[in-house]
């Protein structure tokens, strides 16, 4: 079994830094070791009873003793999350899931992305050489500040809802336009964001017979394979969200 760790971490930094996300980076040497990109953390908000609930988080940068992660404030926990300070105490647990295949052979990784999706992918891009990064946002001011992309190893294309900045448009668009340009036996696609995104990748995925895989982000209760309250529809039956994904290879989802 993979080793994990509930660790009280102490807030180094929490601010938000565009429109959409709220970046936090907390101090523990544990937490930020041997991390594969699309693995997660659960968070628990609070000491008291107020979420009851932790709330899970990706791993957006690592370095050593120090873990970042990039969120939208939706509700409760985000609220109340947002509210940190430098030196408060966080109990984080982790590293959960299995996150992103990282070998991939000789086939070009095309990554898409949205919303709560721009984080692992954007560790992921980081970490291991990709050839295309494709954000969809709905304008420019959602875009992460050019300083989080510099490290990425990989084109970024951008897609905007308004037309602000990059293809006017949804994301997929300028995906159907990578496969257009490229070889589309040579790509393999790993995407994360809305439900909604993911499975307008995947049936454009399979029109154009090309593998890939998804984060399929459920509602999370115990974030351990415990609950059973994060089940996702597979071709081989139910399966855990937080320990048997959340990534899933495209052939094993149900569309
Ligand atoms: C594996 C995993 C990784 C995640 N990584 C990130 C991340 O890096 N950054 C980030 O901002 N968020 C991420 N999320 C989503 C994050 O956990 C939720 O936004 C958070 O739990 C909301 O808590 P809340 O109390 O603020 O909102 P709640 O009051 O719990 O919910 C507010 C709204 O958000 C919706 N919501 C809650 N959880 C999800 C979800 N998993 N998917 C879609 N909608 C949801 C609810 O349906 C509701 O409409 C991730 C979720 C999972 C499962
Ligand atoms: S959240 Fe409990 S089994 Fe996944």
């Amino acid at each position: 079994m993979k080793k994990r760790f509930d660790e009280k971490a102490i807030v180094l930094e929490n601010r938000r830094i565009n429109d959409r996300y709220y970046k936090l980076v907390f101090s523990s040497a544990p937490l930020s070791r041997n991390i594969r990109p699309g693995q997660f953390l659960h968070i628990r908000i609070n000491e008291g009873q107020d979420p009851y609930l932790r709330r899970p988080f990706s791993y957006f940068r690592t370095s050593p003793g120090k873990v970042e992660i990039l969120y939208e404030v939706l509700g409760r926990g985000t609220l109340i999350l947002a509210e940190k300070s430098k030196g408060d105490p966080l109990m984080v647990m982790g590293p959960l899931g299995n996150g992103f295949r990282t070998a991939i052979g000789k086939r070009k990784r095309v990554l898409v992305a949205g919303g709560i999706g721009v984080p692992p992918l954007v560790n992921l891009a980081e970490q291991f050489s990709s050839d295309y990064l494709l954000i969809g946002t709905k304008s420019k001011a959602e875009i992460l500040p050019m300083a989080e992309l510099k490290k990425v190893k990989a084109k970024v294309l951008c897609a905007t809802e308004d037309g602000s900045v990059g293809f006017k448009g949804f994301v997929t668009g300028v995906l159907e336009k990578v496969i257009r340009e490229e070889d589309s036996r040579q790509l393999f696609i790993q995407t994360c964001g809305p439900k909604s995104m993911m499975k307008a990748v995947m049936a454009i995925a399979a029109k154009n017979g090309i593998e890939g895989e998804a984060s399929w982000d459920e509602s999370m209760a115990c974030g351990v394979g415990a609950c059973l309250g994060c089940m996702v529809d597979t071709k081989t039956g139910l399966k855990r969200a937080c320990a048997d994904g959340p990534v899933f290879s495209f052939s094993e989802l149900v569309p």
